[in-house]
């Protein structure tokens, strides 16, 4: 593959899907400073970990790189759009098509089945009820629960919760998947389980997943590693791992 030998210089601007420059977020008027000037660009298919102590800033990142909230300086640019661009409304279709989100505690509706919580962001952003179902349908057997579709949240092990989150996420074919602590309420196994599948989605799908963790085992997994302090990066390293030869070496090296 020719990409094994490229080097990080030579990747070109178009493959660069989140684009942060100096962010800056301020909260409670300047009190707490979250972010104190982050700048970092992440390209297509990687796989990023951002780690760091409690409070350093990683869900504010994440929320700011989103847009789920604004920063209070600096720029983003997602798949080359500048956000601050964009209309509230813009923002939320934008969001709506580009990204996903999975969380630690899953957000699934509890009085909705796995299917119908997997087909509301679609019909939220306008496909036929009937296209929703379709799309839903092949987004829950890419997460192999297409038995447990019918079932509600409450019926289900957390495990299980987390895919039918996963592909929720996957259903509007978004190009970035945010996870913030992802298996944070899972025990070992499952967590690896929901790792793996992240894992060849990103192959599978070219997905680019951004992973909040605690877990230094599951950052090792990932392409990429970002180390966060008092709302700054102290360190951004890619992953070599040796159960995974050429392809996250590969992609850890694209920067
Ligand atoms: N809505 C808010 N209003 C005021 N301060 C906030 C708000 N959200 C976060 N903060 C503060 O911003 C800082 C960063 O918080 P953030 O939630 O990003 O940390 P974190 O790295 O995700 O921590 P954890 O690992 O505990 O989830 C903390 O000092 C936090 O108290
Ligand atoms: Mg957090």
């Amino acid at each position: 593959m020719e990409m094994e030998t490229e080097r990080s210089s030579d990747r070109g601007q178009e493959d660069v899907v989140i684009e942060a420059i100096d962010i800056h977020k301020h909260y409670d008027t300047g009190k707490v400073k979250a972010l104190q000037g982050v700048t970092l660009r992440i390209h297509r298919k990687e796989v990023v970990a951002i780690m760091g102590p409690s409070g350093c800033g990683k869900t504010t990142l994440l929320n700011c790189l989103s847009g789920l909230d604004q920063v209070t300086q600096g720029t983003i640019r997602i798949a080359n759009q500048d956000i601050r661009d964009l209309s509230d409304r813009q923002l939320t279709l934008f969001r709506a098509r580009e990204m996903g989100f999975v969380f630690q505690t899953y957000n699934l509706l509890p009085v909705l089945t796995g299917l119908e919580n997997v087909e509301l962001p679609l019909l939220v952003s306008g496909v036929s009820s009937r296209e929703a179902r379709a799309r839903a349908l092949a987004s829950i057997e890419q997460v192999g629960l297409l038995d447990w579709a019918s079932h509600r949240p409450a019926e289900m092990s957390g495990g299980q919760r987390q895919r039918f989150a996963i592909a929720r996420a996957l259903a509007t074919t978004p190009s970035i998947v945010w996870a913030d602590e992802p298996t944070g309420a899972l025990d070992s196994i499952t967590s690896q389980e929901i790792i793996d599948l992240m894992l060849t989605l990103n192959r599978e799908l070219d997905l680019t997943f951004v992973w909040v963790t605690h877990s230094l085992d599951i950052a090792h997994q990932a392409s990429r590693m970002i180390t966060m302090a008092d709302g700054l990066i102290r360190e951004d390293t890619p992953v070599k791992t040796q159960t995974s030869i050429g392809t996250f070496e590969e992609r850890g090296a694209q920067r």
